[in-house]
């Protein structure tokens, strides 16, 4: 409701504004009494909702995507939207500004948004140290990226440098290979590349570990990252991050404007993947991609997701979108006659 109002005003802020404002707002918001009235009414408490993936417990399977808490300060504030776990980051060895601004575009007509940040950051060391201080009672992931100025055959040792700094205090950790918005990454998802860097940070002693996969892979890539998964034996895949492809569909002025498009215009392709992914290897998939209801995440759930998150829904359907999905998610739950959330994934497989 208070968004419906507050939305309009929002959407007159330049995104990075309004995304600034809302971060300020959640971080000095977590920090009173307030917080746990707000937890009482958003979470959804049921145990048809939980579900143990990779060995951590998750209160429901709906959670943030990469991106919104990029320097894990509000994940407390998340938690109590009745979100069931936070990806942070994505986080780099060193602090980073990321591009020139503007650089986050929203796409109304078409509910999408195109973003090229270029991974700014606080730094690894920050952000370990705010996570080690973070007390959850949900799972907190910790999205690693590469650094900028890193060339891509020197990206083992930097994406284990970010890892140390950060692995006391994160629950699962993403490499992030599919980043479009930085220097050197489209080299990072080739079979040896993402070999050699997921060999260090096993190695180092990531895990559970999870690779991060575009969108636009081509197939064969696909099947080469799929089988990196299975000889490393790795946690879970998810799928997928933002695209650079431009569907003939989009309306928006702001279709023009270089970076990653995430949104409803990436759902349907981010859903095949999942499927893609799920039907090929024995491993958790997390789903993500143009998540804004819960028949959006319970088709992501029933094409074999375990999990989703999501990042553009919430710019668009506001703080009490978790507490809606998850609601949604009972009902679709009982239409269907599934007894909880782990007995409908990959229904539709
Ligand atoms: C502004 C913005 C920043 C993002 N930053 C990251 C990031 O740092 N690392 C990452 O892996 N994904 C990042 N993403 C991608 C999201 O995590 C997600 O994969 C993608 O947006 C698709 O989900 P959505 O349609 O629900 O937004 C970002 C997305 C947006 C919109």
């Amino acid at each position: 409701m208070i968004y419906d109002i507050a939305k309009p005003l929002f959407f007159r802020l330049p995104p990075e504004t309004a995304h600034g404002l809302v971060h300020r707002s959640l971080e000095m918001y977590q920090q009173t009494p307030l917080r746990s009235v707000v937890r009482d009414r958003y979470r959804v408490e049921s145990e048809r909702l939980q579900t143990t993936v990779f060995g951590q417990q998750f209160p429901n399977p709906v959670g943030v995507a990469a991106g919104f808490d990029k320097n894990a300060e509000i994940a407390p504030a998340l938690g109590s939207l009745g979100f069931g776990f936070v990806e942070v980051g994505g986080v780099t060895a060193s602090p980073q500004t990321g591009n020139p601004r503007p650089r986050m575009f929203r796409l109304p007509e078409d509910r999408g948004l195109i973003n090229r940040m270029g991974l700014n950051n606080d730094g690894a060391a920050v952000i370990g140290e705010r996570l080690d201080r973070l007390d959850t009672d949900f799972p907190v992931g910790v999205n690693i990226a590469k650094s900028e100025d890193v060339d891509p055959e020197d990206a083992p040792g930097d994406y284990r440098e970010t890892y140390e700094q950060v692995a006391s205090g994160g629950d699962f950790f993403v490499v992030n290979i599919s980043c479009p918005n930085s220097q050197g990454f489209a080299e990072l998802q080739n079979r040896d590349s993402m070999a050699a860097i997921i060999e260090t940070l096993q190695t180092a002693g990531a895990a559970p570990l999870l690779v991060k996969l575009s969108p636009d892979l081509p197939e064969p890539a696909v099947d080469d990252a799929l089988s990196i998964v299975e000889e490393f034996d790795l946690d879970g895949v998810v799928a997928t991050n933002t695209t650079t492809d431009r569907p003939a569909s989009l309306r928006s002025p702001a279709r023009v404007e270089g970076g990653g498009l995430s949104g409803e215009p990436i759902k349907a392709r981010s859903t095949e993947m999942v499927r893609y992914v799920a039907q090929r290897v024995d491993v958790p998939v997390v789903g993500v991609g143009g998540i804004s209801s819960a028949e959006d995440a319970y088709q992501k759930i029933r094409a074999g997701a375990r999990v989703v998150q999501l990042y553009t829904g919430l710019v668009y359907e506001g703080p009490s979108l978790a507490r809606k999905i998850n609601r949604g998610l009972l009902e679709l739950l009982d239409r269907d006659g599934f007894e909880s959330v782990e007995a409908a994934v990959g229904a539709d497989l």
